[in-house]
């Protein structure tokens, strides 16, 4: 799909469908073709409700053949959040329609690169099909060629577009099942990106964990047929603005059975978005390599596939962490705490001055916040706040959650350093305890996104699976870090 910025007015626009923006409580004061927008209105075909489509054909005195009126809801209430699914709602519903070609205006006063960026990302999302594993290669399946916004710079388009189709990278990598999908296969399409974007990718595999100690994740693999793999991925920018160093770690299991403390039958499909905060990097990554910001950044992603195969660790045993800290594994199930600890140690020899992590890491989130909010714990009140800027800018919706030493005490092992779950009272803030633990004084943002990295529902913006969320908050807060 081919992404622009047009500047024509209204009338000259030459396209399959001009779309505008039609707020509740009446039609827009300069809406071309007024009489038939306002007939709209009146007849209560269309309020303005967000979701909303109302289609004229032949509008008159406009070029374009169809006239799209879409509903942008609240007007106090519209922000880049709305347009964004506001302008994923007008492709998805266009072009199943087979339009061809679509201009889609900024509402007067919210005309600025910020809602420019927000149109892009919200169409290039909804453009994405999770169907390419079909038979029938999906012949006549309906494609929009062109897509341009009304409004904003050609700079801002370029940037959306970037995090548009970063971000579908990453839900591609997330929706892949677990077959598919292994440590050694994500690792590859790592490789891959990696040799496209110009970024370094270095792949450390089961025999170097064994050499420098990584015991947590070796102990989650040790179960499954298919090795580990953990995924280093470098940008180093032509000249950096300070000496500070972020690092972005990912949870990449790429298939979790529970292990040992194997999971019910039940959705267990599912768990092959357990990779969600690994491909949330990887996409970020992917995407920074383009945006160039002034700031070192690597990518780490611990890959594994947590099985109950006859090696598998069992509940008891103890290993010992890349850090040298003991840890008891009384669940086999809470694997990617285990896998995280190794790659945020790793992090710090790395030299990172800066930690987050992304992470599907615990159920109780989504008891807590359901699929709307990510979770944000943080050691560093100065770093979360920068990270939640950016989570605003990016229009990801995420939620400060405490930590607090009394949530250790369950953590406490008699027979190790410590033991991986905290039971179920609070069970997402003793996992983050967990990790805050190998972190040391390091500033460090934990995201949980069990909840949020994955869409269950129909909506009318994007397809269901993977979401893809956390990417563009990662890639924003690299290029925003030095404000
Ligand atoms: N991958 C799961 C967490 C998860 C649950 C992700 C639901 C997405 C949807 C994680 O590895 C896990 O199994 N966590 C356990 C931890 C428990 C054993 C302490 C959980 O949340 O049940
Ligand atoms: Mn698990
Ligand atoms: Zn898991």
């Amino acid at each position: 799909m081919d992404i622009r910025v047009e500047t024509k007015g209204l009338p000259e626009v030459d396209a399959d469908a001009l779309a505008i923006v039609g707020f509740e409580g009446g039609p827009p004061e300069s809406a071309p073709a007024s009489g038939q927008v306002k007939e709209l209105y009146d007849s209560g075909e269309f309020s303005g409700k967000s979701a909303e489509i109302a289609i004229l054909h032949r509008p008159s005195g406009l070029k374009a053949k169809r006239l799209v009126l879409a509903g942008g809801g609240k007007h106090e209430r519209f922000d880049a959040g709305e347009m964004r699914k506001l302008a994923g709602t007008v492709l998805r519903s266009l072009k199943c329609k087979g339009v061809r070609s679509i201009v889609l205006a900024l509402p007067d006063r919210f005309q600025s690169d910020h809602f420019t960026a927000a149109a892009t990302e919200g169409a290039i999302l909804a453009d994405f099909e999770p169907h390419h594993h079909k038979t029938d290669p999906q012949k006549d399946e309906k494609q929009v060629q062109s897509f341009a916004v009304l409004g904003g710079s050609q700079g801002a388009a370029d940037q959306g577009r970037i995090l548009g189709e970063s971000q579908n990278f990453t839900r591609g990598l997330v929706n892949e099942p677990g077959n598919l999908l292994t440590p050694t296969r994500l690792a590859e399409r790592a490789r891959e990106m990696a040799a496209e974007q110009g970024l370094e990718c270095e792949v450390i595999d089961e025999n170097r964990m064994r050499q420098l100690g990584m015991g947590a994740i070796l102990g989650v693999s040790q179960g499954s047929a298919e090795p580990p793999a953990l995924i280093i991925l470098r940008y180093r920018p032509a000249s950096a603005a300070s000496q500070d160093h972020l690092g972005l770690v990912g949870k990449g299991v790429t298939f979790d059975t529970g292990g040992i403390s194997i999971k019910p039958a039940e959705s267990m499909d599912k768990m092959r978005y357990d990779m969600a905060g690994g491909g949330a990097v990887i996409g970020a990554m992917r995407a920074i390599a383009q945006l160039k910001p002034p700031i070192t950044v690597t990518g780490i992603i611990p890959s594994v596939e947590n099985m109950p195969g006859s090696r598998a660790q069992r509940p008891g045993d103890i290993v010992k962490t890349l850090s040298g800290k003991t840890v008891e594994v009384l669940n086999t199930d809470a694997e990617g705490r285990m896998i995280l600890i190794d790659a945020l140690t790793y992090a710090q020899r790395l030299g990172c001055t800066h930690l987050v992590d992304a992470a599907t890491l615990t159920g109780a989130i989504v008891v807590a916040l359901g699929n709307v909010h990510a979770g944000a714990f943080s050691n560093n009140d100065v770093f979360l706040e920068k990270l939640l800027t950016a989570s605003k800018i990016a229009g990801e919706k995420m939620w400060h959650m405490p930590l607090d030493e009394e949530y250790k005490e369950p953590l406490k092992s008699d027979f190790a350093d410590l033991h991986n779950i905290g039971g179920r009272p609070a069970g997402a803030v003793t996992a983050a305890m967990f990790l805050r633990d190998f972190v040391n004084d390091v500033p460090w943002v934990h995201l949980d996104i069990a909840g949020s990295a994955w869409i269950d529902d129909l909506k009318p913006y994007i397809a269901k699976g993977a979401s893809g969320i956390g990417m563009r908050t990662l890639v924003h807060l690299a290029l925003n870090f030095q404000n």
